[in-house]
């Protein structure tokens, strides 16, 4: 079989004394989606820091595409394929619409083909198209992360990472910005989500991680988990 794109073996991270992410193993196969739910200060954000490279792993080892991440300083990452759109998504808020999305492709020379995904991206997302020329931060929250979902895109990433995406939207934007994942999926990106809306994120994915006080506690199908007892006690408010 072929490894995973994704491979995450035995990963720890600390704040000081406290320690946020206790040996973590977590996969994600090319062409795979998966997600990682759990509790508010479970460690998810954590885990994914460690990943994109915003935080140290003070153990383990993260393999992506074969290659230990190891050393790699965060600013290098999205070079080997690695797009995250972080909590709070981290848009450029002076900055235009059209220019965050740019920014989203700047390691990339193929122009014709970024104003054709840039034309995709407002095709999905019109609210956009209306703010093109605005600062995006004077969008509301909504806007502002279809924007961070359509930069991080625009990298054309070998694997897209979204932490919180419904965090803190409207249900009807919320359905928006799945409906865009979705598609996406379909049209073969890998994507690692963590969601705290469990149920969406199961949804939407194949397989599933349950993280609780740092680490894994459960993993599987995510259609066996959307159906799990516990689970739907523990994170689908059942
Ligand atoms: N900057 C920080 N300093 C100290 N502790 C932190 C910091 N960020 C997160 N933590 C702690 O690490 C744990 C995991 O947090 P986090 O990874 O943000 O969880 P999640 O994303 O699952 O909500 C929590 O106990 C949280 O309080
Ligand atoms: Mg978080």
């Amino acid at each position: 079989m072929a490894e995973p794109l994704l491979q995450i073996t035995g990963l720890d991270v600390h704040y000081g004394a406290i320690q946020a992410v206790k040996s973590l193993d977590l996969s994600v196969e090319d062409g795979e989606h998966v997600t990682l739910i759990g509790s508010n200060g479970a460690g998810k954000t954590s885990t994914l820091k460690a990943l994109t490279g915003l935080l140290a792993a003070s153990a383990g080892d993260i393999l992506f595409n074969g290659r230990s991440l190891r050393g790699i300083a965060a600013h290098e990452r999205p070079a080997l394929g690695l797009a995250m759109v972080p909590e709070g998504r981290g848009v450029f808020a002076r900055m235009s619409v059209l220019e965050n999305l740019q920014a989203g492709a700047h390691l990339r020379r193929d122009s014709a083909a970024i104003r054709d995904e840039i034309a995709q991206i407002l095709d999905w997302f019109p609210h956009l198209r209306r703010r093109l020329q605005q600062p995006a931060g004077l969008m509301s929250g909504g806007e502002q992360q279809m924007l961070a979902l359509g930069r991080a895109l625009l990298a054309r990433p070998r694997l897209l990472i979204l932490d919180e995406p419904s965090m803190g939207l409207a249900p009807v934007m919320v359905e928006k910005i799945f409906q865009v994942i979705g598609e996406v999926c379909r049209r073969g990106m890998t994507l690692l989500l963590v969601e705290q809306n469990a149920r969406l994120a199961l949804q939407v994915t194949e397989r599933a991680y349950v993280m609780d006080s740092g680490r894994i506690v459960l993993d599987g199908a995510s259609s066996t988990l959307i159906n799990d007892p516990q689970v739907r006690a523990a994170y689908l408010g059942e």
